[in-house]
């Protein structure tokens, strides 16, 4: 049943977050386990409803998938399985197609609904589909559905650049597919976010050999199968720089335990710009206001540039930031749908192409509205809580897809926010 948040704001937040598993580190990990004979056990695995879905749609082709323990999975896909992502998980979740690589490296067979559009803007496969043709596959296209085929992959030179950059999923797609072809591979411009490396590791650990060779290369020299790993997802970068957020918002004071700080350095330095003062802990990070807000410009680009999935969040800091700051997104230049909601709560927010420009407000005032996409719906929370009165939101399935327990968490640390049904009063 569809379910919305009624939050309350006005108060600072104040505590400790302990950061859960990265979900795009888990989702092509579980992948990947259709590649591993031997079985895959994870561990830090974040309870949240893509995690789900990538459940379904491995069960769904033959993989026995247990929970040993609270935050693992072990999961076994079998000798023969239905290489088949039909559209209705697809369209669920992207991710899906991170699938692809590997049944495509083990089984040598892979039909995948193509994902189709999006919330956050044009998001092709094309550049996944190039480079699983470069290593030897025969792709056609045909009722909205991918097929692949081979005999042998064969190791090649492959370049992963896009207009906008290198591609992160289609990075491992890549990656996994390589593993196991025949030969030496080279990834040119691969993606170097923390949680491609996160694979790397995983894959590894399972007999590949997989190296970096610094600039966005990766070399894969091709091993005939691989075995069984045990692997431990790494902190959510995305979590941990949302609740950063949350705490200059608010005015508050938070405890990040196990935040990734290593893997958010520019983010980092940006919310130092903006006003943060940031206490290092051996495995913990402090974050709370040094004086008041300064505006800043923020340009979302590849890894170790500000993340994308961060941008929404920002435009809720800029949106009570004395003074005019801007936002440009390199990587999806469309994602701005939240700007409109954050403007219902009286945000000052002007985009034009791929950049936003916006004059800080003293005080947002809460408002009914409607969640478009996953990091959307974290930011328009995020300003509920600095907004005056109530502001309830709605379809928060979206934010259910990425945040483990959101609600829950802020309200261990005195968030005003209660889940209700669509049909409750
Ligand atoms: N692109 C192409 N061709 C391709 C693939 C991508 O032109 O074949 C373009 C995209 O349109 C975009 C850019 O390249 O402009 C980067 O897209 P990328 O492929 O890297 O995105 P993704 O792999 O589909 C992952 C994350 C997203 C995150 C982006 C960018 C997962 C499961 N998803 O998506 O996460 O925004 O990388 O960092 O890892 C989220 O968690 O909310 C989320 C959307």
């Amino acid at each position: 049943m569809s379910e919305r948040l009624e939050i309350h704001g006005g108060q600072p937040l104040d505590g400790t977050v302990t950061i859960s598993g990265s979900k795009n580190a888990t989702l092509p990990a579980m992948a990947a386990a259709l590649a591993l004979p031997g079985g895959l056990l994870l561990s830090g695995v974040p309870d949240l409803l893509d995690v789900h879905t990538m459940r379904q749609l491995l069960t769904s082709m033959g993989t026995t998938i247990t929970a040993p323990h609270n935050g693992q999975l072990f999961l076994q896909a079998p000798d023969t399985l239905n290489p088949n992502a039909p559209w209705e998980l697809v369209s669920r979740m992207r991710a899906s197609v991170c699938v692809l690589g590997p049944l495509l490296s083990r089984f040598r067979h892979a039909r995948v609904a193509l994902p189709g559009g999006c919330n956050i803007g044009h998001r092709p496969i094309d550049l996944h589909l190039r480079g699983l043709a470069a290593l030897g596959a025969d792709i056609s296209i045909s009722e909205g559905c991918v097929s692949a085929r081979c005999s042998q992959l064969i190791g090649t030179t492959i370049d992963l650049a896009g207009p906008a950059g290198p591609t992160v999923t289609g990075t491992c797609n890549i990656l996994i597919a390589a593993t196991l072809a025949k030969g030496h591979t080279v990834i040119r411009n691969a993606a170097r976010e923390p949680e491609v490396q996160d694979l790397a590791t995983l894959l590894n650990a399972a007999g590949a050999r997989i190296s970096y060779a610094g600039h966005g290369t990766i070399e894969i020299h091709g091993v005939d199968s691989l075995g069984s790993a045990t692997h431990t997802v790494s902190p959510d970068r995305i979590e941990a720089g949302t609740f950063a957020v949350a705490a200059l918002l608010t005015n508050g004071r938070l405890t990040l335990q196990h935040a990734p700080t290593h893997a958010l350095t520019d983010f980092l330095e940006l919310l130092q710009q903006v006003g943060a003062r940031l206490t290092l802990l051996p495995n913990a990070l402090i974050v709370q206001r040094d004086g008041p807000l300064r505006p800043a410009h923020a340009i979302a680009q590849p890894y170790p540039g500000i993340p994308t999935d961060l941008q929404a969040q920002l435009m809720a800091l800029f949106a009570c930031t004395p003074g005019e700051s801007r936002i440009t997104d390199l990587v999806f230049p469309e994602r701005f749908r939240h700007a409109a909601e954050l403007i219902r709560l009286g945000a000052d927010i002007h985009v034009v192409g791929n950049q936003a420009r916006i004059r800080g407000v003293s005080r947002l005032s809460g408002a009914p509205l409607t969640a478009t996409d996953l990091r959307a719906s974290a930011a328009l929370v995020l300003a509920g809580l600095a907004a005056s009165g109530t502001t309830i939101l709605h379809r928060i399935h979206h934010l259910d897809r990425g945040y483990q327990h959101f609600d829950e968490k802020l309200r261990a640390v005195g968030g005003q926010v209660r889940r209700l049904s669509e049909s409750s009063g």
